[in-house]
């Protein structure tokens, strides 16, 4: 059999479309005929990036934490001392519907100028049941103004709001029987993630929202292990999550863990460089153990303002060692599986979703190579030229 090429590249290649979906994809020699046709001048074609890890929906911002950042004071000391995460829900909590959606539509417009035709979106900066609800009804609505799927992550498990300082247990409370059922009767989320951190969540209060999230159907996918080995990534891989997110501190056994349960890890390596992290998440290992690696951008106003799904990759090849080639599939075909959708999407195959983009490089390495750059020439969307910023 012949080796596939480097990226699957196919020279001279077509694409035949017919509605939303892919039916042909191959050399242009074989392609069927169509009743329209569109040359895209020889440019190379990728599938759509996913993204599959993002904090787009937020109020404010927090420039401020990150020049004391700067000047030595560190992420989790500014966290315990109510800013982090807290400053956000904040200023999330004041900024009504409006405002939340301008910004982060926004922000969406240049992702989808950079190829991602479909996104993760959490909640997690409301932390009470009237603004977790409307981060997630914004999410859905984001989908409707823009040409991309969004599936909205119920992230009520992010922090401990101030209200529940005394009391984190009766905010687990809250989260598993005020919050998770009215969200799942009204399928406002695709997944339920929690935050596994010694400033955050302890396995034993995740536990019990993961085992509420199953009673939903709901699927679920974890950041962990990203400030300290707190059994993240075996605390997802024991409930089957779809992914573990972040890993810096995974030790081999959470690895094995993965492994075992098919559970993919989402690498953040904004988050990584934003935060001057000094581990890396244990790449080598994941790829050993043969675990799924998938890259987002965490897009999130404390640890990864980042709305360049070309910066993740460049910063995946640089920081932690992928090559271009691995960097584009943990954008696209591995995003999709940490979304469960690698089913219809992620690859350009027939019966496959036609979402793709048009990039104006000779080689597909660029993609990952320009600092700062966007080579898009075009972005396609269920077989649909897509115009982020036209609504
Ligand atoms: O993925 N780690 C927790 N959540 C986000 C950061 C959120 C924030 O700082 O606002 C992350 O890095
Ligand atoms: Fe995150």
């Amino acid at each position: 059999m012949a080796e596939t090429p480097p990226y699957g590249l196919v020279d001279d290649a077509a694409l035949a479309i017919d509605g939303e979906t892919i039916v042909f994809a191959g050399p242009r020699a074989q392609a069927p005929t169509a009743d329209r046709t569109l040359d895209l001048g020889g440019r190379l074609v990728t599938p759509g990036l996913i993204d599959p890890h993002t904090h787009l929906i937020y109020g404010g911002n927090r420039a401020l934490e990150w020049e004391q950042r700067l000047l030595g004071v560190g992420y989790a000391e500014i966290a315990r001392a109510g800013g982090g995460i807290l400053a956000t829900v904040r200023a999330t909590r004041a900024a009504g519907y409006e405002r939340l959606v301008e910004s982060a539509q926004l922000r969406l417009a240049t992702l989808c100028a950079h190829g991602v035709t479909t996104i993760e979106v959490k909640s997690g900066y409301g932390l009470d049941v009237e603004t977790e609800i409307r981060m997630l009804r914004i999410a859905r609505d984001l989908g409707e103004r823009l040409p991309i799927d969004v599936h909205p992550t119920f992230l009520g498990a992010h922090a401990v709001p101030p209200e529940f300082t005394a009391d984190p247990d009766a905010y687990v409370d809250l989260v598993c029987d005020e919050m998770l059922p009215p969200i799942a009767a009204e399928k406002l989320a695709d997944a339920v993630d929690a935050f596994c951190e010694t400033i955050a969540f302890t396995p034993a209060q995740i536990e019990r929202i993961f085992t509420r999230a199953a009673e939903f159907g709901l699927p679920v996918k974890l950041h962990a292990d990203q400030l300290s080995d707190g059994g993240g990534a075996e605390l997802a891989a024991r409930f089957g999550a779809l992914s573990a997110d972040h890993l810096e501190y995974t030790s081999t056994a959470g690895v094995a863990a993965l492994a075992r349960a098919g559970t993919v890890a989402v690498v953040l390596p904004g988050a990584y460089y934003f935060l001057r992290e000094q581990r890396p998440p244990p790449i080598a290992a994941l790829r050993a153990a043969k675990v799924p690696i998938a890259i987002a951008t965490d897009c999130n106003p404390g640890t990864a303002p980042l709305v360049s799904p070309l910066l993740a990759l460049n910063f995946a090849c640089t920081l932690l060692g992928f090559s271009p080639e691995q960097a584009l599939r943990a954008m696209t075909c591995e995003a999709a599986r940490a979304l469960g959708l690698r089913h219809d999407r992620g690859t350009l195959e027939p019966g496959k979703l036609a979402d793709f983009a048009v990039w104006n490089v000779e080689q597909p390495a660029e993609l990952a190579y320009a600092l700062g750059a966007n080579p898009c020439h075009a972005v396609y969307k269920r077989g649909r030229r897509a115009e982020p910023t036209q609504h």
